[in-house]
């Protein structure tokens, strides 16, 4: 069976973080919405420029916006694949039922004030995506990424005011997310706090016990 999984989690809860590693680990096709949303800010295509207005406030991205993406995204893909920050909201689940079938949904379950200091302590690489935090993941040198040697910079949406409402959103949009997934039986919950490590090893191996 190609695991074909979606990753949940409250912003900062450590999807990114985990997501590129997971994928690397069990071959799978990485999509992150907040990545290509990122990329189309940057480049100023049109999406870009429709989308960054939500994103800086910390308010999700019109449907209609999103929705093309993930379809393009995910359409042509064969074998199995994680998606990082999508669903956030049921219309989205039920979107995606429609072109393809999830069979596991990890939740990343941390504390909103570990949150918080994650968020606000964050540092993202320019080049290629890669996620630091001032403390707990720091970059070798100040401001280069140790993987491509890109600019790190901070997110405007990484700002203790931003995150609030970011967690705001969160929980009234994406949340009952986890009992969509619950009542098909494929959620998987797991603990999202303590070393980077520590949580990548502990959903590795909810994923591969759900498995068999
Ligand atoms: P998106 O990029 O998806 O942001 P998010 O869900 O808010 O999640 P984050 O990227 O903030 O956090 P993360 O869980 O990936 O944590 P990370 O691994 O980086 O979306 C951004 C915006 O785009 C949205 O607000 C919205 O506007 C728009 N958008 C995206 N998708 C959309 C959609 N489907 N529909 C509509 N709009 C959409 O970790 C965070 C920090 O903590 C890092 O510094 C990391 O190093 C550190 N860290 C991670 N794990 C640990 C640990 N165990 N211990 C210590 N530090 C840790």
């Amino acid at each position: 069976m190609d695991a074909k999984i979606v990753l949940l989690g409250a912003p900062g809860s450590g999807k990114g973080t985990q997501a590129k590693r997971l994928c690397q680990e069990l071959g799978l096709t990485l999509i992150s919405t907040g990545d290509l949303l990122r990329e189309a800010v940057r480049k100023n295509t049109p999406l870009g420029v429709k989308a960054k207005g939500f994103m800086d406030a910390g308010k999700l991205v019109p449907d209609e916006l999103v929705i093309g993406l993930i379809k393009e995204k995910v359409a042509g893909l064969k074998g199995g694949f994680l998606l990082d920050g999508f669903p956030r909201n049921l219309e989205q689940a039920k979107m995606l039922d429609t072109i393809a079938k999830v069979n596991m949904a990890v939740d990343l379950e941390v504390d909103e004030q570990i949150i918080v200091d994650r968020i606000v302590n964050r540092r993202s690489c320019k080049q290629c995506n890669e996620v630091y935090h001032m403390v707990a993941k720091p970059t070798r040198m100040e401001g280069k990424c140790d993987k491509c040697g890109g600019e790190t910079y901070q997110r405007t949406d990484d700002t203790e005011a931003v995150v609030r409402e970011r967690l705001r959103v969160y929980k009234e949009r994406t949340l009952p997310l986890a009992k969509f997934y619950a009542d098909r039986g494929i959620l998987i919950e797991v603990d999202g706090q303590g070393e980077i490590d520590e949580v990548y090893d502990r959903i590795l191996a909810a994923i591969k016990k759900f498995k068999h």
